[in-house]
């Protein structure tokens, strides 16, 4: 069975509590926190007023997907806010071997995104030092876009890649994912699922969390 990842980017930000409230008590395995910077992608989402909010409430591990330019500067501050796994993107970095090296001394996991457009050989030298791969299925920036075909493939020879150089690294995958979709991403060799408009749009949020659950058996 899949992990399970609840986007809070479609959370109904007036009452947030609320749907943290309802990922605490659900079958749902991890928070996932989107935090935009309106330059490396077009859109701003959210700062750390809010993650600190979330912090108070969420009872789940806590990653953070930085979708922002010079993240470094601010691992120490996400530390703070009681997050867990911190994954940056490879086409926002200069020198991701440093980076990771900083997110890991500081007790986080680390993980690195790839946009849809870059290849998974780019990880090959980086591979074995991550905790987490996120093979991103829209372009970065929104809630509730379109899913992409090729994503499947790219799990596939990212799951390659981790198994060829012996590495931990889960693989998650990040965008329109859905019902119809679960199964063959998680057969795929995904480990870790997020959905954001799938499971908030939905009129019963805890009944989608437990059959996307199921869905990935
Ligand atoms: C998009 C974000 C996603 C987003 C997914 O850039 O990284 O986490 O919330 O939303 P859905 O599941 O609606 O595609
Ligand atoms: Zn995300």
């Amino acid at each position: 069975m899949a992990l399970l990842a609840p986007s809070i980017l479609s959370a109904n930000f007036g009452n947030l509590d609320k749907d943290l409230d309802m990922i605490n008590s659900s079958e749902a395995d991890w928070f996932h926190i989107d935090i935009m910077d309106g330059v490396f992608v077009p859109n701003i989402s959210f700062g750390f007023p809010v993650l600190e909010a979330i912090n108070k409430k969420a009872k789940k591990i806590k990653d953070a997907h930085l979708m922002i330019i010079n993240p470094d500067q601010y691992f120490q501050t996400f530390k703070k806010l009681g997050i867990d796994y911190i994954t940056i993107h490879y086409e926002a970095c200069i020198h991701l071997n440093r980076t990771i090296q900083e997110i890991k001394n500081l007790n986080m996991k680390a993980g690195v995104a790839l946009s849809p457009h870059t290849n998974t050989n780019l990880l090959e030298d980086i591979i074995d030092d991550l905790d987490l791969v996120l093979v991103m299925s829209v372009n970065p920036g929104f809630g509730g876009q379109k899913f992409i075909e090729n994503t499947y493939r790219k799990i596939a020879s990212c799951k390659d890649l981790i198994i060829r150089k012996n590495s931990k690294a889960l693989i998650q995958v990040d965008g329109g994912v859905c019902l119809e979709n679960a199964k063959k991403l998680t057969d795929s060799g995904a480990d870790v699922l997020v959905a954001g408009s799938c499971i908030f749009n939905a009129k019963d949020p805890l009944q989608m969390i437990k059959d996307l659950k199921i869905s990935t058996k």
